[in-house]
């Protein structure tokens, strides 16, 4: 057995223990009067069926997220393993983040990016005070994928693409352990 290194919780071991939880990578982004402003997430996650709501959470530093608060509506872009670039624009603050990407109008209006493989059209339900970050819940009025692409996912600090070879199907499971 391993053996299990508590450690004191500085953020920095914070950070690098975290490290070891895979996140998809997301851009929630919303139509503004003067155009599209959007941020970077790794912490989109489905939160319920029945009403069908998903969650993120936003730092308070956000420049951001105040905008597309205001805006009430958003749309969420699953980034594709071959969005490094995209993620790592939307990570950063200030400056043109949609100049030269290619999105398009979600059905609430929303920028959903050409980058990703999954979005969700949203509208804000309610924020809740989590520390230095907000939780935030957001009403699902629709959904859907674009091409065959895999999600881009960021672990260990790096962006990586999930490797088709080590798939095991959990859905539908050979009969034949060792296949
Ligand atoms: C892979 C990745 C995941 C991130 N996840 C979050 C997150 O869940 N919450 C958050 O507030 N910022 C997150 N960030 C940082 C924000 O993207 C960044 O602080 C923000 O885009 C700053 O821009 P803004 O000032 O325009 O909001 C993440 C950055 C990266 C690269």
């Amino acid at each position: 057995m391993s053996t299990v290194a508590t450690r004191s919780i500085t953020s920095v071991a914070f950070r690098q223990v975290m490290a070891h939880v895979p996140t998809a990578v997301s851009v929630v982004a919303a139509t503004s009067p003067t155009g599209p402003v959007g941020l970077t997430l790794g912490s989109f996650t489905s939160v319920s069926l029945e009403p069908p709501l998903v969650g993120f959470f936003p730092a308070h530093s956000s420049t951001s997220w105040p905008r597309v608060r205001a805006i009430g509506r958003f749309a969420v872009s699953v980034l594709g393993d071959h969005a490094e670039d995209t993620c790592r624009r939307f990570a950063q603050s200030g400056g043109d983040k949609f100049g030269g990407l290619g999105w398009h109008l979600s059905p609430l209006g929303s920028p959903i990016l050409d980058d990703a493989v999954a979005w969700f059209d949203c509208e804000l339900e309610s924020e809740h005070e989590a520390g230095d970050h907000t939780c935030v819940l957001a009403r699902l009025h629709g959904f859907g994928t674009q091409g065959q692409g895999r999600p881009l996912i960021f672990c260990h600090g790096t962006y990586q693409g999930l490797d088709a070879t080590s798939r095991r199907d959990v859905l539908h499971p050979t009969t034949n352990p060792e296949v």
